[in-house]
């Protein structure tokens, strides 16, 4: 298995892997292949990482800018990342997160935010803190890594590109 940055024939099948790894997750509004369509069509895609075995797309990972009250530069979020079904629980998604943190401080970033599964991005280095809000999420769900320095405090919010097309 490889993990390298997506190239243009890419989109589709990351889009079918995306729709696939999301469905039938219960916290899921089966939307979350279509916000890695239009943080493309942004061009906010920060860095964009599928993981290929025997040439086909088995994982991907995405991270975007995200903006700071605080005005802080350099910060970004994690999101989506998915496995495909048959493929989860052996490494991949670990792998992608692992390798997307790395390239990402190779970036300059600062830090990097995530909604999720506490349990599962602590693993990372991720953290439930109080500093930093996203709004309409409670903050046992919404961690943060700061590469550099203290978590900033204030309120954080994903590219629009997220939540509709910009
Ligand atoms: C979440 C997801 C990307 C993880 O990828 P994966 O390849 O299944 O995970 P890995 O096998 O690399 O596991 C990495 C670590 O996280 C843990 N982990 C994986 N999924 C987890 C979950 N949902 N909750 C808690 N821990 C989890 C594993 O136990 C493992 O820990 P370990 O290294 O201490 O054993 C994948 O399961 C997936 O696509 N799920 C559906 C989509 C989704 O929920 N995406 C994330 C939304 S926040």
């Amino acid at each position: 298995m490889i993990l390298r940055p997506e190239r243009a024939q890419d989109a589709a099948a990351i889009g079918a892997l995306t729709e696939a790894a999301f469905s039938g997750q219960p916290y899921s509004d089966r939307t979350e292949h279509l916000i890695v369509d239009r943080l493309r069509r942004a061009r906010v895609l920060s860095l964009s990482l599928v993981a290929e075995d025997d040439g086909a797309l088995v994982g991907h990972i995405a991270f975007s800018p995200v903006a700071l009250s605080g005005g802080e530069k350099d910060w970004y979020g994690l999101g989506p990342v998915s496995v495909i079904p048959g493929r989860q629980g052996e490494g991949i998604g670990g792998a992608l997160i692992r390798r997307g943190l790395e390239d990402l401080r190779g970036l300059g970033a600062a830090g990097c935010i995530v909604v999720g599964n506490p349990a599962l991005y602590r693993k990372f280095g991720f953290v439930s803190q109080q500093a930093l809000l996203l709004s309409d999420v409670p903050a046992e769900y919404f961690l943060v890594q700061a590469f550099t320095g203290p978590v900033p405090a204030g309120a954080a919010e994903f590219h629009p590109g997220f939540y509709r097309d910009v």
